[in-house]
């Protein structure tokens, strides 16, 4: 199993997510613990709109399910970039994975939730300079999550809906793991 930590450290690169983006997050940070319930109950009520979606929550606790985006949102905001979130940000992929919806599904959800987190800077910082700096790390730290999130889906989604294997003719080659091996969750790694 890789080191989960370089995923991360790639993808912090990669979206320019460095100390200035933390720096920049946090007098947004107290605006998402203010506002989160909302959002997060206006997400869902959204979503449930649109009836594929609604059948997923079917016998899901949606309470429990908002505490833990909550805690998942608090720690993003927050840039607390280790490996819990790491390992946080799999498992949510892999829950819905395990869901059954379709990965454009999240992405919509993904959208929506960036959207409010957007409306929700400007009307509270609309008239202050550092308005299009935050907008901009809001974005920066929302699609990275979306990214590590979707990947882990992905290559679950992938691997449950492949086809079984074909009745072998004769013994196969033994072949070497590759990083899309589902021996492990090395993909959302790199
Ligand atoms: C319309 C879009 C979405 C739908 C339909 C949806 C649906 C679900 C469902 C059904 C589960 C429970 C799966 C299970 O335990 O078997 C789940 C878990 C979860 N979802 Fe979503 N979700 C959506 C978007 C999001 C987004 C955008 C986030 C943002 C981070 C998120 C965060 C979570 C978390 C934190 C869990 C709990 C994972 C765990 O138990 O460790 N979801 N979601």
């Amino acid at each position: 199993m890789r080191d989960p930590l370089i995923g991360l450290r790639r993808r912090l690169d990669l979206f320019g997510i460095d100390e200035a983006t933390t720096t920049t997050l946090v007098p947004f940070l107290p605006v998402v613990r203010r506002e989160i319930d909302s959002i997060l109950h206006e997400f869902w009520r959204t979503m449930r709109a649109h009836p594929e979606i609604d059948r997923l929550f079917a016998g899901q606790d949606q309470y429990r399910l908002i505490d833990k985006q909550r805690a998942h949102w608090l720690s993003v905001f927050a840039c607390e970039w280790n490996e819990a979130y790491v390992h946080r940000a799999i498992a949510i992929g892999k829950a819905h994975a395990r869901s059954g919806g379709r990965p454009t599904l999240y992405v919509a959800g993904y959208s929506k939730l960036r959207r409010s987190f957007l409306r929700c800077a400007v009307r509270v910082f609309g008239d202050s300079a550092a308005l299009p700096d935050i907008l901009c790390a809001i974005e920066k730290v929302v699609t990275m999550d979306q990214d590590i999130v979707l990947a882990s889906h992905m290559h679950r989604f992938w691997k449950d809906s492949a086809p079984g294997p074909a009745e072998p003719e004769q013994t196969p080659e033994p072949q070497a793991a590759t990083a899309a091996d589902p021996v492990d969750d090395s993909i959302v790694y790199v």
